[in-house]
């Protein structure tokens, strides 16, 4: 299992996004990145373009999650811009074409799926697929107040993954904070992704932190 935190620029002032990535790069082990296309989700953020613009100026994981009606025709711009890894929504259907594309493309392939999509849902893929992320609030909004019944599905997944010995990562997205993170960790989470929590914080690189320490301890 893995330890890692992914801050969600989401929640970062977008006029400075080079400043506020620098302010988290020390304790940051990947960069989340949420793409919305205002159909799939009622709210419209970024693409490519910011992608490759963050690539300039960062050497951190870009993990890209797509939030897009249509993921297939963006993929090769966001490999294009410097993404590491893309992750679709069970929700639009077969992802597998996605994830062939994505192999092509050299992206690190993620599924990931709404709170109230069963595991049932994504379990087929597991094979075929580097990260599962689950999503602890409903897609579109940052600042929002964490699931807790999604707890129980990333326990079923940590121990089918375990259990079939499967190099997937499992990642959990939404409402994670110094409250919240402990019982994500415990649940099985390898990756937590934070937004309000970290950007909205006097010092994000503090509050990252902090979130670290309520979900592993010190030292994490
Ligand atoms: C919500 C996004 C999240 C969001 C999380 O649709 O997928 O990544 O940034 O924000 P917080 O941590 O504030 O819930
Ligand atoms: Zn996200």
């Amino acid at each position: 299992m893995s330890r890692k935190l992914a801050p969600s620029i989401l929640s970062a002032d977008f006029a400075q996004l080079a400043e506020e990535v620098e302010r988290v790069a020390d304790v940051a082990d990947l960069l989340h990145v949420d793409v919305m296309d205002g159909h799939f989700v009622p709210n419209l953020t970024i693409g490519p373009p910011v992608v490759s613009s963050l690539r300039a100026r960062t050497g951190l994981y870009l993990d890209c999650h797509l939030m897009v009606d249509n993921p297939g025709v963006l993929l090769g711009d966001f490999a294009k811009a410097g993404a590491n890894g893309c992750t679709v929504h069970v929700e639009l259907g077969d992802p597998r074409p996605h994830f062939e594309t994505m192999r092509d493309l050299g992206l690190r392939v993620g599924l990931t799926h709404n709170p109230e999509t069963p595991l049932a849902a994504v379990l087929p893929y597991l094979e075929e697929i580097d990260l599962l992320l689950f999503m602890s609030v409903h897609p579109g909004f940052g600042g929002q107040e964490f699931i807790p019944s999604v707890l129980d599905k990333l326990a079923e997944a940590r121990r089918i993954v375990d259990e079939r010995g499967l190099p997937v990562e499992l990642e959990i997205d939404g409402g994670i904070n110094t409250e919240t993170a402990a019982s994500a960790a415990g649940a099985g989470a390898d990756i937590l992704v934070a937004g309000s929590a970290v950007f909205h914080a006097d010092d994000p690189a503090k509050a990252a932190r902090a979130i670290r320490e309520a979900a592993w301890g010190n030292g994490s």
